[in-house]
């Protein structure tokens, strides 16, 4: 019980010490949000112009929310006609030298993880009784196809009704737009009004003009103004099922998605982790995905399901094919999965690589899809045993999917043994709708069309990623690179259908020399998307390496970052103040740890799960290593460490 008090003393300081969220004494003349768009690759600009009315000097804030996936490459303040600029350094450079100004500063840094999409970006400044000031933050992020698709976040939150607020997006897609549809809270009933969009071939315009009074009035508005998202989804025209080729200032970019090939039947095996800590709505979700996901399997694919705690149970030995009989079956079976003991990710997952091998069909896709929401703490639990042990039965084989459910998962370990094994780590969200997360990575996953795709290229170099052991329908393959010799250029694909190779030649590149206008100051965009690209592939492959090849990437990925000037997990960008306050280092946050946001949004979870809950001893034990974590986050956050 002490350790219960001294926990709930903390968080209410905690509380007592954070910053209410009133509105400021500063109007907010202009906020605007434009976003271009070309070959996927979205450039976004937000502009807010701010004018202290207060007769005294006033702190004024800029706080806006930006996609995960993006990277911020500008930040600029005008005040009084001044300009400060954000200069972006490698990370450890600017940790030494702006240390102390950091730790005296309020919080860590200015952008912290806000949860599943978006990430905070938060900065005051010190402006002069009448005086304006004038935020201008860029992002930048290659839009990644998924299940038919591609989809632009932007939120939009003041903080109080702006006279004149503008969202303006526009798309420029060759060969053309096939379809382009507003959605997301802003697109609702009482807002829809102030958004207008057209559409025609290659270009789209998407505009948000919401009136002062439509700010107030609206479904959860009020004096804070209007909060919110747009999302902008569309999908492009694939006239050729090789694949589309752009050129431009010396760069070119591939994008690969054929339609009408026949689907591989897969082999699919799921490893489910039934621990304790899966108690309650998460185990209720993985069965209703279950559920639902076996629902969708076709007749010609085989299956398996391995539930584990620190024992393993398969529903069968072996793989079976996917018959209607056999589907009622899986499914009795799921509808009694419950929560048990600690978790052996190892011997799960070889359990689960050998009922693959064993029945392994050369015309088959196989699939292995790990599901667990904590840290490995029975049998093998040092985490790179169980990566080499995974990556060694494997071997380079098939792809394996690690899902992480909830917090208490360790993230990067999830991602590492993903990344050696061809695969992707994603997060589920432990909120009301994670079967429906969890059956949408399912979907990507669902429907292979192609296995063994290799990309070439002759007249290039300083190429992405060409080889990908996976093609699957609504997804898209991206390469893109430097041309060397345009009239050498010449591009191959070969992969891998049903039982044959398929082979896909001769791309006509598409000469992008003319622009349109609204492209204007966006001309180097290829060469931004394929740096952009090419950080991301180096930052993941350097996770999977050690010794002078991580190094390598590492330093090629940070020179990268450095040249375009994307605050990325390996630089942080400088915000310099007017004299007199401390200069702010923002940092890009790392997916899978916990920012104080998280330890406070934890803890509150803890307790309500501490009052519903009865526990065993083993739940007692982890229960207790939690709350320790959860001090030591608090702490943190308090002395601002
Ligand atoms: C935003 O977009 C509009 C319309 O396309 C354009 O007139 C305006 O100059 C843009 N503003 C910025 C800051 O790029
Ligand atoms: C402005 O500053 C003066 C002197 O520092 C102080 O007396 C006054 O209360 C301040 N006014 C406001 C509105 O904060
Ligand atoms: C792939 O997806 C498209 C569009 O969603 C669909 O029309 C097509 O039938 C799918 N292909 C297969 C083999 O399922």
């Amino acid at each position: 019980m002490g350790r219960q008090a001294t926990v709930l003393l903390l968080f209410f300081l905690q509380i007592a010490t954070s910053q209410p969220q009133t509105r400021g004494d500063w109007d907010i003349h202009s906020f605007h949000v434009n976003t271009t768009v070309t070959c996927r690759y979205a450039i976004t600009v937000i502009t807010s112009h701010v004018f202290n009315r207060n007769d005294n000097s006033t702190e004024i804030d800029f706080h806006v929310k930006i996609p995960k996936r993006a990277f911020i490459s500008k930040f600029r303040m005008t005040i009084d006609g001044r300009i400060y600029d954000g200069v972006v350094k490698p990370k450890e450079e600017a940790r030494q030298q702006y240390n102390t100004a950091v730790s005296r500063g309020q919080s860590g840094g200015l952008v912290s993880a806000v949860g599943r999409t978006l990430e905070d970006f938060k900065t005051s400044v010190s402006v002069a009784a009448h005086s304006k000031v004038t935020f201008e933050l860029t992002y930048e992020e290659l839009l990644q196809r998924r299940l038919g698709n591609y989809e632009l976040l932007i939120n939009a939150q003041p903080g109080q009704p702006v006279k004149d607020f503008k969202i303006d997006v526009s798309l420029y897609e060759k060969p053309g737009i096939n379809f382009l549809q507003v959605e997301g809270s802003l697109a609702t009933n009482d807002l829809g009004s102030a958004i207008t969009k057209s559409h025609v071939d290659e270009k789209a315009w998407v505009k948000f003009y919401p009136t002062q009074d439509q700010q107030i009035t609206c479904d959860g508005c009020g004096e804070n103004g209007l909060s919110g998202d747009l999302k902008i989804i569309f999908d492009v025209e694939r006239p050729h099922s090789k694949g589309d080729i752009r050129e431009y200032g010396g760069f070119f970019v591939h994008y690969f998605a054929p339609t009408g090939l026949p689907r591989i039947p897969k082999n699919v095996v799921f490893v489910v982790d039934q621990s304790g800590s899966m108690a309650g709505k998460k185990i209720e979700q993985t069965r209703t995905a279950l559920l639902k996901i076996l629902g969708d399997l076709a007749e010609d694919d085989h299956f398996g399901l391995i539930c584990f705690d620190d024992r393993i149970s398969p529903w069968k030995r072996e793989l079976v094919r996917a018959t209607e009989q056999n589907l009622e079956k899986a499914k009795e079976f799921v509808r009694t999965i419950t929560e048990r003991g600690a978790t052996d990710i190892n011997a799960a997952v070889l359990e689960g690589v050998k009922m693959i091998k064993k029945s392994h069909k050369e015309d088959a896709a196989s699939i292995l899809i790990l599901l667990t929401d904590g840290d490995p703490t029975s049998g093998e639990t040092r985490p790179e045993r169980i990566q080499s042990n995974v990556r060694e039965a494997i071997g380079k084989r098939f792809p394996l999917y690690c899902l992480g459910f909830g917090f208490d998962v360790n993230f990067e370990f999830l991602q590492k043994m993903a990344q050696e094994n061809d695969g992707v780590a994603r997060r589920i969200y432990e909120e009301s709708d994670a079967a429906l997360q969890l059956k949408g990575f399912y979907e990507e996953v669902a429907v292979p069309l192609l296995t063994s795709v290799q990309m070439s290229y002759r007249g290039a170099a300083n190429l992405t990623q060409t080889s990908f052991s996976y093609y699957y329908n609504g997804s898209e393959i991206v390469v893109a690179g430097q041309i060397t010799d345009i009239n050498d250029f010449s591009t191959e694909v070969i992969g891998i259908s049903t039982d044959s190779k398929v082979t896909y030649s001769g791309v006509e590149p598409i000469d992008d020399d003319k622009l349109p206008a609204e492209m204007s100051g966006f001309e180097n965009f290829l060469q931004r998307l394929w740096a952009c690209l090419k950080v991301k592939q180096l930052l993941e492959k350097e996770l999977v390496l050690t010794g002078e090849e991580k190094e390598a990437l590492r330093k090629e990925a940070l020179d990268l970052s450095l040249k375009y000037s994307f605050v990325t997990p390996l630089t942080s960008m400088v915000v310099t103040k007017p004299e007199g306050e401390d200069s702010q280092v923002a940092n890009k946050p790392k997916e899978g740890d916990k920012s104080a946001d998280d330890a406070e949004r934890e803890y509150r979870k803890s307790i309500t799960f501490l009052s519903k809950t009865s526990f065993t001893k083993k739940g007692k034990v982890m229960r207790m290593l939690h709350e320790g974590k959860y001090v030591f986050h608090l702490l943190k956050y308090i002395l601002g460490l």
